[in-house]
């Protein structure tokens, strides 16, 4: 029996491999590379010493993932595997609502065929929208303001319709935080393609020269130093997570949702002092006006999490700046090798 994972090459998707393999689970990858690349999995290989099935499959072709189906002995899946930039959301929403929503259709529908009832959903914070208190509880109003967060709603409320259908659904929707940090090997971690939109690899990218300097979107938030505040948490924590939410699943039937953050919010300017005291690099900096869409301040409630999977965050932010950078050090153009590097550049 086999535990499926959608999107496992990508950044939360490869280091959840790791502690799956690492744990004992036999693992079946399915994605379709769309932002991510087949390196990580060689790399979650070499971690974890352990071989399993990888399918470049896409999630909106139903006959191929059927295969998969069919080969396999699956129990549950996690369902990683989504588009995820805010900004790209808003300007191209189809491409969003087929592939996030239309690929969990997909997937579900083949679940439900093959008699697989176990799922772990990757969902996010983003549902909460703006937030009226802080720190934000599960039963908190939801509300997404960007095509992205509607994608998670929307399949939020389709997991609840379907656990409402048949009662053998177990379902466990995890809403994440801000996942930041690698693995502390540094041989995989998050490989964004072109500049990042999110603040840690920003600051990665900083640090190691490749861009000049970060800027702070908004000095004027109602927080401590002004700057805009979140639940930052580490990767590994968070794929130990969904190891407990598995169990879970594996368990009971039900829908439930659990936040998975560490409580504690720190601002902009909080990481930059942090990142700058345990890795000795200068990250320059300048203030500029608010981000479109950005919230002041955002944390979690995670003790739901803490009572119901028996799952807390252990990394502070020390470790998490820690290890971004090593991965960021270490491989300087992300999962692209430097002798692919070479070679398309005498190419071209
Ligand atoms: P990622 O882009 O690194 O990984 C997503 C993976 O899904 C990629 O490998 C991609 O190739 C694959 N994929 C996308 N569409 C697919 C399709 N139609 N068929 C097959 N594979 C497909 O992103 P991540 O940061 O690892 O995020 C994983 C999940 O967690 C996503 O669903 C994301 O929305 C959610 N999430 C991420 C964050 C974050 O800040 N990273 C926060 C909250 C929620
Ligand atoms: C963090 C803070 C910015 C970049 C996003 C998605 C959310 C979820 C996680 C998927 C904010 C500030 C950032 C920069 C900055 N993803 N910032 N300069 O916006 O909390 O959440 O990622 O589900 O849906 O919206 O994360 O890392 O972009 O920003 O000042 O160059 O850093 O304003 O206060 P965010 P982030």
């Amino acid at each position: 029996m086999a535990i499926l994972v959608t999107g496992g090459a990508g950044y939360i998707g490869s280091h959840t491999c790791v502690e799956l393999l690492n744990a004992g689970y036999e693992i079946v990858v399915v994605d379709n590379l769309a932002t991510s690349s087949s390196e990580s999995l060689r790399r979650v290989r070499e971690l974890s010493g352990k071989d399993f099935k990888f399918y470049q499959i896409d999630l909106l072709n139903r006959e191929d993932l059927e295969i998969v189906f069919k080969q396999n002995k699956i129990e549950a899946v996690i369902h990683f595997a989504g588009l995820k930039a805010v900004g790209e959301s808003v300007r191209l929403p189809l491409r969003y609502y087929h592939n996030n929503i239309t690929g969990t259709l997909v997937l579900c529908e083949l679940m439900q065929e093959y008699g697989v009832k176990r799922i772990v959903f990757s969902s996010s914070a983003t549902v909460y929208g703006i937030s009226e208190h802080v720190p934000i509880s599960e039963d908190a109003p939801l509300g997404a303001t960007n095509a992205y967060g509607r994608t998670k709603l929307m399949i939020e409320e389709i997991m609840q319709d379907m656990y409402v259908s048949d009662p053998i659904w177990s379902i466990a929707i995890l809403r994440y935080f801000n996942p930041i940090g690698a693995h502390s090997s540094g041989r995989i971690g998050e490989d964004p393609n072109g500049i990042p939109n999110n603040l840690m690899p920003y600051i990665t990218q900083v640090a190691a020269g490749g861009l000049k300097e970060l800027q702070i979107y908004g000095n004027d938030y109602p927080t401590l130093d002004g700057t805009g505040v979140r639940d930052y948490i580490h990767v590994v924590d968070l794929a130990q997570g969904h190891l407990k939410a598995l169990e879970k699943v594996m368990s009971t039937t039900g829908v439930e949702a659990y936040n998975l953050g560490t409580g504690q919010g720190y601002s902009v300017v909080e990481m930059v002092a942090a990142f700058e005291r345990v890795t000795g690099r200068r990250i320059p900096y300048k203030m500029t006006d608010r981000r479109p869409g950005d919230i002041g301040i955002c944390y979690s409630n995670p003790t739901k999490a803490e009572r119901e999977l028996g799952w807390i965050a252990e990394k502070g932010i020390d470790e998490m700046c820690l290890d971004a950078w090593r991965w960021q050090s270490n491989n300087p153009h992300g999962f692209q090798e430097e002798d692919n590097l070479l070679v398309e550049s005498n190419i071209s």
